[in-house]
């Protein structure tokens, strides 16, 4: 059990915030068709109480306890039994969910549109209307007709699951023409498909780097880069982030077979790698190169094909790895290379060989994806007039967007509880953004974190602005 801190057994009412009840003035947003509507909220039924069979109500947790711990307070349990943390962690969570954590997977009721309707999880409400700049479909494909009428045509031939790995009976022919297909595009020899971004990167890392090899990572890298060189058991090295100095530092100090991480665009902090210098630092001290390309992959460059484009470095970069997830709006993930590197990890990604391949209508889906953003260039121009838009309004009212470059904003508040307060008044203002916390980004660097789309209107993303600056100006001190 956690130690009470301060000894006090009062415990603080959730944060109400100023959030409005419904049938209260709201201001207005655009629906995700452009049409101007009002954002409203929608009281729902009461979730089912508790049955007699179910555990107890936890006791109450010391209010510092609920705001000053977090996930950190649980990882370790005492005695025998991998279930003694599971009591306490309750206990905390029960009423940390109401404080704030409800704000974490909250459903949405519509498709990842520029306005959703989302299921406020703390009064089931359904809050209606609000300016999405959570989802990451970053040039709105993920609802495009054409893309749906492709994966139903698919769904309806080829049923809804694979029913295997792709190296049993799980290779579908979309699968191997939306593989053809992607390294056309990427212009490598070859691509792998994972099931998940997750999965290539896990795949790809654990599949090649051994105990006794380097993985030189930049700090920032993604849960699934450190997992992968977790599981290869390679030795880990992580560099400053996107410090040159230090990169070289740890590859001096290397001495053997090494494989350099980093991140097109960073996924909590929209900065780009320092691509040039890395490959050169590559190549001066033989490296090999993995460049995460989940949030600039059909975004960067004059093709779309990502960063590595974006910085005239192709045929420079080993391994390329991105998601489907994003960009394109479907689920999965790709490795981008030579082809006897993808026939090496064919056989060793273990993500790969024993994981069961991504449905054949989202492959279908994501081959129409892949074709509309070859096809309309201008969805990458807007998404780009959308950034420079947005980025100027939030950086003229002074909000603190560090140094992004690109669609992923992060709005920089560095108070792990405080953020909680601002994430409940931006939804009931209107404006749908995540809380982005510990174990996501390190402590005291909470944030929120924009998605900018092609497909927000520019009235979308000026009211957007407006409600996020005038719930910061609320709290600035
Ligand atoms: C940088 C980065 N790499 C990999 C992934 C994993 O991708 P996926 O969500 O498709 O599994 C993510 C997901 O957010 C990411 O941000």
């Amino acid at each position: 059990m956690p130690r009470e801190r301060n000894g006090r057994s009062g415990f603080p009412e959730p944060s109400t915030g100023p959030a409005r009840q419904a049938g209260s003035s709201a201001p207005p947003a655009r629906s995700g068709d452009g049409r101007m509507t009002e954002n409203r909220i929608v009281r729902l039924e009461p979730t089912a109480p508790r049955s007699a069979s179910a555990p107890a109500p936890a006791a109450r947790v010391h209010d510092g306890q609920l705001t000053e711990y977090d996930y950190s307070n649980f990882y370790w349990g005492t005695g025998e039994d991998p279930f003694v943390i599971l009591q306490p962690f309750r206990e905390w969570y029960d009423q940390a969910h109401q404080w704030g954590y409800y704000q974490f997977g909250q459903p949405l009721q519509t498709a990842p549109r520029t306005t959703v309707d989302v299921v406020e999880a703390k009064g089931r409400q359904r809050l209606e209307g609000l300016i999405n700049f959570a989802s990451y479909n970053y040039l709105g494909l993920s609802y495009r007709p054409e893309v749906i009428a492709a994966a139903q045509e698919a769904l309806a031939v080829y049923g809804l699951g694979a029913s295997g790995s792709p190296i049993l009976s799980g290779t579908f022919d979309l699968h191997e023409q939306l593989s053809e297909e992607l390294a056309d595009f990427k212009g490598t020899e070859r691509a792998l498909l994972f099931p998940t971004g997750f999965a290539a990167n896990l795949g790809a890392i654990a599949g090649l780097m051994r105990p006794g090899d380097y993985v030189i990572a930049d700090q920032y890298a993604h849960a699934s880069i450190v997992d992968g060189i977790v599981l290869s058991k390679a030795t880990p090295r992580f560099f400053r982030h996107n410090d040159m100095n230090d990169l070289e530092k740890k590859l001096r100090r290397c001495d053997g077979k090494k494989l350099v991480v980093v991140e097109g665009v960073y996924s909590m902090d929209g900065d780009i790698a320092d691509l040039p210098a890395i490959v050169e630092l590559c190549k001066r001290y033989e490296a090999r190169l993995l460049v995460d390309e989940a949030h600039s992959a059909f975004l960067f460059g004059e093709k779309g094909r990502g960063v590595v484009e974006h910085f005239g470095l192709e045929g420079q970069v080993d391994i390329q790895m991105g998601t489907f997830s994003k960009s394109l709006g479907g689920i999965g993930g790709y490795i981008a290379a030579s082809r006897s590197l993808i026939s090496y990890l064919r056989g060793f990604a273990r993500s790969y060989v024993f994981s069961c391949a991504m449905p054949p209508a989202i492959a279908a889906g994501l081959r129409e994806s892949l074709r509309l953003c070859r096809q309309e260039p201008e969805l990458r121009a807007r998404l780009w007039e959308n950034v420079e838009l947005l980025q100027g309004l939030l950086r003229g009212a002074g909000i603190d967007v560090g140094n992004s470059q690109s669609q992923v904003i992060p709005i920089f508040v560095r108070d792990d509880q405080r953020i909680f307060r601002l994430g409940e008044e931006l939804l009931h203002a209107g404006v749908f953004l995540q809380p982005i916390r510990y174990p996501a980004v390190s402590k005291h660097q909470s944030r929120f974190r924009i998605s900018v789309s092609a497909a927000h209107s520019k009235e979308e993303l000026e009211r957007g602005a407006e409600i996020i600056s005038q719930v910061l100006g609320r709290h600035s001190s």
